[in-house]
């Protein structure tokens, strides 16, 4: 950190935005910052397909998050199925985004993975029980989850395709 550097037109706008007349000390600013300061969550979709590898990118993308001793306890299905998304979003209280997002993404605190592969291994894994280890596994999902949406919103045409047409 070499001190306080004369804030760009951008980094003011973006502070002011979400901070209004209270904006902190301008700090470093780079387009990875930019983005996370510019997040709304989006709720109306364009109809235009998404990009090819925009499925495997944000995948990679939340693959690349940090999890906790690297048990890694955390899995994502891409929900396609209509009927299985109209059975998630009455569940999720009539959300009817999830019918309508070009892609769909379920993350999963998922132990059942690891118990499996010790029992395929023999061994019976000792923290399977504990309420420490859902933790985990809830936290590892939603760091893998919140990489996939900076990478989705920070990516030029998934970007546009996530900012609802009014928005
Ligand atoms: C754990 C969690 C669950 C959420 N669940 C929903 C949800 O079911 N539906 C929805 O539209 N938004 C959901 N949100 C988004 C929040 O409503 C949203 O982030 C919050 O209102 C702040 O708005 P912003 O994201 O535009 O800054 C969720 C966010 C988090 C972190």
């Amino acid at each position: 950190m070499h001190g306080q550097h004369a804030p760009t037109t951008t980094q003011q706008a973006a502070l002011a935005a979400r901070y209004g007349a209270a904006v902190p000390m301008a700090g470093p600013w780079n387009s990875t910052i930019a983005g996370m300061l510019d997040h709304r969550s989006v709720r109306g979709y364009r109809p235009d397909a998404l990009p090819p590898g925009t499925l495997e990118t944000l995948v990679a993308a939340a693959q690349s998050a940090a999890t906790s001793s690297n048990l890694q306890t955390w899995s994502v299905v891409s929900v396609e199925d209509p009927a299985a998304r109209a059975v998630m979003a009455e569940i999720a209280g009539g959300q009817k985004h999830i019918l309508e997002c070009p892609l769909f993404l379920v993350f999963l605190a998922d132990v059942g993975r690891n118990d499996r592969l010790g029992i395929e291994e023999g061994r019976l894994l000792a923290g399977m029980p504990y309420l420490e280890t859902f933790l985990v596994a809830a936290i590892d999902a939603a760091l893998a989850a919140q990489n996939a949406v900076v990478a989705a919103e920070k990516s030029g045409p998934v970007h546009r395709l996530y900012r609802g047409a009014s928005q």
